[in-house]
Parts: structure tokens; C-alpha cells; sequence
């Protein structure tokens, strides 16, 4: 029986099916399987043909220790991102950096790939979407014109690879590698079989010639275009650029990382000259001038290594017929829930048919379970419309029973806190009483943090 010379490849996964379905059996994504041509069938290795003749290479043992050095960096002239990175780029390696479109990504690696030129890296930056003259307009106003990168505007692998060869560049932009196109495939550029194909020759240059490479990749809320989720397990660490398009702080989150920590974050602020180091991370989440308002709470969350404080806001609405709403901005909806039934069943705290908003302020995304306790105290101060003390901070973990779980790296959190103007923490049980002139209340249950209103304000 001859070989299907097609395969439904899902544009979410990447994985390959025989038959159309509307669903992707693999992850569940709806409509998201195109037809595609393979240069042999998915699935891994081919077994050989009968008669053909097969090659069987020795395989040698490596002990665990190893007296190498690590792996060389080349500083990418931009701290904040060498941070994220693990102390600067490594050599021979691929990166992929993705983000919603207009985030900042070209902005970010034309800034980098000019402080890399100004300091003798050899860098080369190439664009499948601008054109040449916009890249340069684009470097002037950044202010980075005089510096000796070498761009093209290419989306064609076959002429990028061989301009490589021959330009033997240290390190390599490729913006995005959805724009890339491999004539070895038929299937359209930005589909799976496309990005996966032009990654992977991408990553074994890199591999063999030193070069750091690195890839552009979008991210499309509806999935139009292949996610670069395919991509992850290919390249040797991924960064994720986030931020909310109205306000100017953008992070870049480590969310894979071969050569450094997964935790790390780089904080940029977005203005007239592109991306800077934000001056004070950890103090700009914070919404402005600390008042005794009701629905409230400020956040002393940690980012890796960096500690970050951010401010909950919560509005309870009027009680209404039909469903309540529940809106939220910066945190977990299903999280959210959770913590109005906890409310509900352990301290008698009723949100029920009255909407709630909450949202975390400057673009923040709380990802941390220790944020439960500050969005709890948001939520049951608009609720009961009290404040807490000025000056307070938040963190901690709430169980299901109600309790209150210890959480990571309280010493941290609480003395940036303190440096920043901030007099008083509510925290899990079983924290020193003052850090740093600071007065620290430890709660066990939720209750704890309701009794604290209730004597509030009165
Ligand atoms: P861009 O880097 O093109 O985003 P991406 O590559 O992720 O799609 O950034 C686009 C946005 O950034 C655009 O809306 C304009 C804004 N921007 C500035 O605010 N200041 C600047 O100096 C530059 C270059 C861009
Ligand atoms: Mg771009």
C-alpha cells in the first residue's frame, strides 16, 4: 500500500492524524487540524526498508561529572534581559521568545541585537515582516542606527542558511520564525510542519556552528497562526514577553531555561526610546497614593529572586437577579471562585447574588498561590466596605478548609515591604512578629482575616 503523502497536523499540538476530525484528539482543540503534506509519516523514526542497508553507531558512556566549563554567554548589552537569561546568552544555543503581537518583541531584540553590535558581537538581525527601510526607521528612533548589525528582510530558510554560512554571526534574531517558509515542505508558512521544520534547521546551526539563535515566535489568543508551543520542547529555554497593552511595564517571564533558573523575570518599561529597565520593580505595580479605602489590598509577591508588590483592587456590586458577574483582571477566575465559596462555608461571609470585580493594578499577573490572602482581603473588605490599616501587605496561601498555608520566602517579601513605606503584614501563622520595624500579624484561618475588619474601621 503506498504511504500517505498528507497528514491532518493540529496547529495547536502538532499532532498528526490520519483523518480529519474536528477536534484534535491529542489536546482537545477545536477546528484546529489543516492538511498538510510530509516528507514522511509522522510518528518518529521510519523502520527500515527491507534489503536497505543500516548503519549502527557505537554509543559512549559519559560520567555525570564533568570537568567542561559551562557553557560560554555572550552578554546581550541589556541586563535586565541577560538576568532573565541566566547571566547573558549562551552559546550554541536556541532561544524562543513569544508574546502577543505588539507586545514589544521586534522592539526588545533590536535593542538587544544593537547592544550586542556596539559591543563587538557579531550580530545579524532578520525579519520575515518588516521591510528593511521600517526595521531602520524603527533603529533610528530607538537611537541605534550607528551600530554594525547586519539585517535582512528574508523569509525564504534556504537563503537565510546560506547567508549565515557565509556571515558566521555570533548571534542571530530570526522575527518570527511564523514568517519562515522551508521549500523540503509544501505546507503553507506559519502552519505547524513549517515552524517545527524551519526551528529545528535553525537549532542544529546553531548547534554546529556556535552561533546563539534567537526565534520570534507569536502567540495568538484564537490559535490562527501555529503556536509556538510546538516549538517548546525544541529549543533550549523560552521566554514569554506579557504586559497589558495600555499600560507601559512589560515582563519578560522564564518559563523554560536549560542554562539558568525558571523564575526569573525582567521588568521593562515601554517609552519614546523603547524598552528600559523599569527604575523600581517592585514598587511599580503599586496603584498610588496609600489610602484607607475599602476594597483594597496591596500583594508583597515574589518574581523568582525579585520581590514585587502589587495592589488588589475588589468591588462588590448590589445584589441582583440572574447570574452575578464575576470579572476579573490580573488573577484566576476558577481561583476567584474558590475563594467565595471558601468565604461562604468557613466564615459565613456571603458574596451571593452580588457581582464582584476584582483586578490587579499596572498590568500585574498574579500567579502565585500566596496571592490568595491579598485578593481575599480585597474581596471581603469591598464587601463588607471596611478598610484595612494603611499600609498594610498581604500574602498567604487559603485552603479549602479555610486555613491559612505557609508560603515561601516570607523574609524577603516582608523586608521589601518595609523598605518600601509599609508598616504593617498579614501573613500565614508563624512568622516573626516585627521584620524590619515592621508589626506582622500571622493568621491561621481565613476567619482571622475577616475579625481583623470587624474590628476595623468602627
Ligand atoms: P513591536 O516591537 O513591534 O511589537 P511585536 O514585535 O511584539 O509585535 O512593538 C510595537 C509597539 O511598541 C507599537 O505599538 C509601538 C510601541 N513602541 C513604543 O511605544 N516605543 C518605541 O520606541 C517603539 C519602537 C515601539
Ligand atoms: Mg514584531
Amino acid at each position: 500500500m503506498a504511504k500517505p503523502t498528507t497528514a491532518y497536523v493540529c496547529q495547536s499540538c502538532g499532532a498528526a492524524h490520519a483523518k480529519w476530525s474536528g477536534r484534535c484528539e491529542a489536546c482537545g482543540a477545536w477546528n484546529s487540524l489543516v492538511e498538510e503534506s510530509i516528507a514522511s509519516p509522522p510518528g518518529g523514526l521510519e523502520a527500515p526498508k527491507s534489503g536497505a542497508k543500516t548503519r549502527t553507531g557505537t554509543v559512549e558512556f559519559a560520567p555525570l561529572d564533568s570537568a567542561d566549563p559551562p557553557p560560554p554567554r555572550i552578554s546581550t548589552g541589556i541586563p535586565e534581559l541577560d538576568r532573565v537569561f541566566g547571566g547573558g546568552i549562551a552559546r550554541s544555543s536556541a532561544v524562543l521568545v513569544g508574546g502577543d503581537p505588539g507586545i514589544g518583541k521586534s522592539t526588545l531584540l533590536l535593542q538587544a541585537a544593537a547592544a550586542m553590535g556596539k559591543a563587538g558581537v557579531k550580530a545579524v538581525y532578520i525579519s520575515g515582516e518588516e521591510a528593511i527601510s521600517q526595521i531602520q526607521g524603527r533603529a533610528r528612533r530607538l537611537g541605534v542606527s550607528n551600530s554594525p548589525v547586519q539585517l535582512a528582510a528574508e523569509t525564504d530558510l534556504r537563503s537565510i542558511l546560506k547567508a549565515l554560512k557565509a556571515a558566521a554571526p555570533e548571534v542571530i534574531v530570526i522575527d518570527s520564525v511564523q514568517t519562515l517558509w522551508s521549500d523540503s515542505l509544501e505546507a503553507a508558512p506559519g502552519s505547524v510542519g513549517q515552524v517545527r521544520a524551519c526551528a529545528q534547521e535553525l537549532t542544529r546551526f546553531a548547534k554546529k556552528t556556535g552561533a546563539a539563535v534567537i526565534l520570534v515566535g507569536h502567540v495568538t489568543k484564537d490559535g490562527q497562526i501555529a503556536g509556538p508551543r510546538v516549538l517548546e520542547h525544541m529549543v533550549d529555554a523560552v521566554f514569554y514577553f506579557e504586559g497589558e497593552r495600555g499600560h507601559q511595564f512589560r515582563i519578560l517571564r522564564s518559563v523554560k531555561n536549560r542554562f539558568g533558573p525558571t523564575d526569573e523575570i525582567g521588568v521593562f518599561e515601554m517609552g519614546e526610546l523603547g524598552l528600559t529597565a523599569a527604575r523600581d520593580p517592585s514598587a511599580m505595580f503599586l496603584a498610588g497614593a496609600d489610602t484607607e479605602t475599602s476594597g483594597r489590598a496591596v500583594f508583597a509577591a515574589m518574581e523568582g529572586s525579585r520581590p514585587v508588590l502589587a495592589e488588589v483592587q475588589a468591588l462588590a456590586g448590589p445584589e441582583a437577579a440572574g447570574n452575578p458577574r464575576r470579572s476579573i483582571v490580573g488573577w484566576d477566575s476558577a481561583r476567584l471562585a474558590m475563594l467565595l465559596a471558601v468565604f461562604d462555608a468557613r466564615c459565613g461571609l456571603r458574596f451571593g447574588m452580588r457581582d464582584v470585580y476584582l483586578s490587579v493594578s499596572g498590568g500585574y499577573r498574579i500567579t502565585e498561590p500566596a496571592g490568595d490572602l491579598a485578593a481575599a482581603a480585597a474581596a471581603a473588605s469591598a464587601l463588607l466596605d471596611r478598610p484595612f490599616p494603611k499600609g498594610a501587605v498581604f500574602f498567604g496561601e487559603v485552603a479549602l478548609s479555610g486555613a491559612i498555608r505557609p508560603v515561601g520566602r516570607l523574609e524577603p517579601r516582608l523586608r521589601e515591604a518595609a523598605r518600601l513605606g509599609f508598616t504593617t503584614a498579614f501573613v500565614p501563622a508563624g512568622a516573626p512578629e516585627t521584620v524590619d520595624g515592621m508589626t506582622v500579624h500571622g493568621l491561621s484561618r481565613l476567619q482571622d482575616l475577616v475579625d481583623v475588619l470587624g474590628g476595623g474601621s468602627e
